[in-house]
């Protein structure tokens, strides 16, 4: 089994370094107006990433000042809010999305839906536990930048009854080595579960203590076994993952050398590929000749043997182990080993496949035409065409291949003005356009690269010019809408004898009528 999934152990003796570096990234309190400092982090409004929602003063107390505001999105089925916030193309960032409802919407219970990140579904947001503990809920996942901006979007799904929301998001810029055995060109980390264990308080550890502020939530002692004190001076930089030292200060451990069992994480996981990293020190004030020395088995499958736990402290990590259901944890004493097991610290993350992205080219084009123009509509940021279900409104797009590709665009009827951008000519897998009914004006731009362009509909706008005839060129088209324009000059000879074209250019001030 343990061929299969790669595991890596690390024994670590490098120097201490104990500097509190600021965080960098971007930190996001939905629906405020104004900065500010939290922990010694600044946090601003989202109005600059965000179009669209409406933001909102909760009337409730909170804990943290960041969820007193949130804002909200209308509750239209499959249409995706996006934030899309610049980051460094190729840096690692922990993302977290926080949701505190605070009765916002006048019902009692939160309402469910979806959240996004580029085009990769993240999960589904259910806080109705937590909002009936009184808790806000977070959300946390490691991902890629794979461009200058990356989007976290809000949709409604089916079971969602209200309108959605969102409190405060977060990307933090992770160090190269943190979770490096993720290809993460291919995946996305999704977090479960971080605990400290053997930390019976209820202070949730994060910066300054943790340098990225990931949670590391206290976990006390589950009755098996018991809190230990652990060691005070473990060096953290030689473990790629950087834990926060004082989660070697206290251990979970049995009381002699006997095995120990954890249910962990808490919840029951859906059948999928986990990334889990487990981490161990000794206390150092413990006579150094005893061992401590145990196997770890996950479900019964062996996670790793022999395991010999220093003061210089290990981590053991799998990228890929599959999981469903409960999840126990088992550590069984090697034979000879004087002491007990003991564990200091775990995180375990869910591994998300990548959904893929939009071409970027196709991308670019949509932007040039929501820029040279008005009334797009809201959900028109982010990825165009991924997840499949929340493509933006009036976009179709390729089923499969490398690239997802635009192969229509449907903005009938949704009042937009402004011009058609040139770079609509660069949509080359368009096969249909329907801009009909919208104050569209301006030139009709050069289709002909258009290869499999079949149907061109700009009936009843205020283009004008002359009708261009390249179109003529677009061996494929077959329907060429053009009527209650402003079009002026001749019809193209090629359009009136193109064969099988249905075209249709009445109510504008051209010279002279189609032959057929
Ligand atoms: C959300 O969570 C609650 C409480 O665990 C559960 O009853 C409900 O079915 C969940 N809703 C959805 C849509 O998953
Ligand atoms: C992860 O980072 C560490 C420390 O920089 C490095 O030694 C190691 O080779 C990296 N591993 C991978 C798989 O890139
Ligand atoms: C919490 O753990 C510490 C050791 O880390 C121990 O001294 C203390 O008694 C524990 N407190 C409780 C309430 O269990
Ligand atoms: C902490 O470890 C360093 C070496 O890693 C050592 O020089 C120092 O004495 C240790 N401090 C304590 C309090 O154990
Ligand atoms: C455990 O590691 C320590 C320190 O590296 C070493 O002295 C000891 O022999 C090891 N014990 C076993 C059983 O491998
Ligand atoms: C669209 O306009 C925005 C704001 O002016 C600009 O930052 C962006 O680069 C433009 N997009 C394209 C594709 O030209
Ligand atoms: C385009 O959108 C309009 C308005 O939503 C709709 O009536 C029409 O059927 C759509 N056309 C196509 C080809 O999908
Ligand atoms: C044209 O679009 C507008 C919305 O911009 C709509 O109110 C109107 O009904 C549409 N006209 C037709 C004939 O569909
Ligand atoms: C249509 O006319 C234009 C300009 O006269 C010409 O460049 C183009 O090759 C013609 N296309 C066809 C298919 O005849
Ligand atoms: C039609 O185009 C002419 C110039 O070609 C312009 O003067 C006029 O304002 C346009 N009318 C409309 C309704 O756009």
């Amino acid at each position: 089994m343990s061929s299969i999934f790669l595991l890596f152990v690390f024994i670590l003796s490098l120097p201490s370094v104990s500097s509190t570096q600021p965080l960098r990234g971007t930190l996001i309190d939905c629906g405020a107006v104004v900065d500010s400092i939290i922990n010694g982090n600044k946090w601003i409004p989202d109005d600059k990433y965000i179009w669209g929602g409406t933001p909102k003063i909760l009337m409730t107390a909170v804990t943290e000042p960041y969820l007193s505001t949130v804002r909200s999105f209308p509750n239209n089925l499959h249409q995706k809010f996006c934030y899309v916030v610049p980051v460094f193309r190729g840096g690692k960032y922990m993302v977290r999305t926080t949701y505190f409802y605070g009765g916002v919407n006048g019902r009692d219970s939160p309402p469910v839906f979806d959240q996004m990140v580029d085009g990769t579904f993240w999960s589904v947001v259910n806080t109705t536990d937590d909002y009936a503990s009184g808790w806000s809920s977070y959300y946390e996942g490691v991902f890629l930048a794979q461009g200058k901006t990356m989007s976290v979007c809000i949709g409604s799904n089916t079971y969602t009854e209200s309108d959605p929301f969102i409190s405060a998001l977060e990307f933090v810029l992770l160090g190269d080595s943190l979770y490096n055995s993720t290809d993460f060109g291919k995946y996305g980390l999704s977090l479960v579960a971080r605990h400290s264990f053997g930390d019976n308080g209820t202070d949730i550890l994060r910066y300054p203590g943790d340098p990225f502020d990931r949670f590391w939530e206290p976990l006390g002692d589950p009755a098996t076994t018991h809190t230990v004190a652990g060691n005070k001076n473990v060096s953290v930089s030689g473990f790629w993952n950087l834990p926060p030292q004082k989660v070697f200060e206290t251990a979970l451990a049995t009381r002699q050398a006997e095995r120990m069992e954890l249910i962990w994480p808490p919840v029951l996981l859906t059948f999928s590929r986990y990334y889990i990293a487990l981490y161990f020190a000794e206390n150092p004030d413990l006579s150094p000749e005893a061992s401590r020395v145990f196997d770890v088995d996950i479900n019964g499958v062996a996670y790793y043997k022999n395991l010999n736990v220093t003061s210089e402290g290990v981590a053991v990590l799998a990228k890929s182990w599959p999981l469903d259901g409960a999840t126990k944890i088992t550590f069984n004493p090697a034979a000879g080993s004087i002491r007990g097991p003991l564990i200091n610290g775990g995180e375990i993350f869910k591994v998300l496949d990548l959904g893929g992205r939009t071409l970027t080219r196709d991308v670019i084009a949509l932007e040039k035409l929501i820029n040279s123009t008005q009334n797009t509509p809201p959900d028109w940021k982010g990825d165009p065409c991924l997840p499949r279900q929340y493509s933006w409104t009036g976009v179709t797009c390729s089923d499969g291949g490398p690239r997802i590709r635009v192969v229509s665009l449907n903005l009938t009827n949704m009042g937009l003005s402004g011009s058609l951008p040139p770079d609509i000519s660069r949509l080359t897998a368009l096969t249909g356009i329907w801009l009909g009914n919208n104050s569209l004006s301006g030139l009709i731009p050069d289709f002909s690269s258009l290869k499999r362009l079949e149907t061109l509909h700009l009936e009843d706008n205020h283009f004008s010019g002359e009708i261009p005839s390249s179109l003529g060129n677009i061996q494929s088209l077959s329907e060429l809408f053009l009527q209650n324009n402003n079009l002026t000059g001749q019809i193209p000879s090629n359009l009136t004898t193109k064969p099988g074209l249905n075209l249709k250019t009445s109510g504008n001030h051209l010279s002279s009528l189609p032959l057929s």
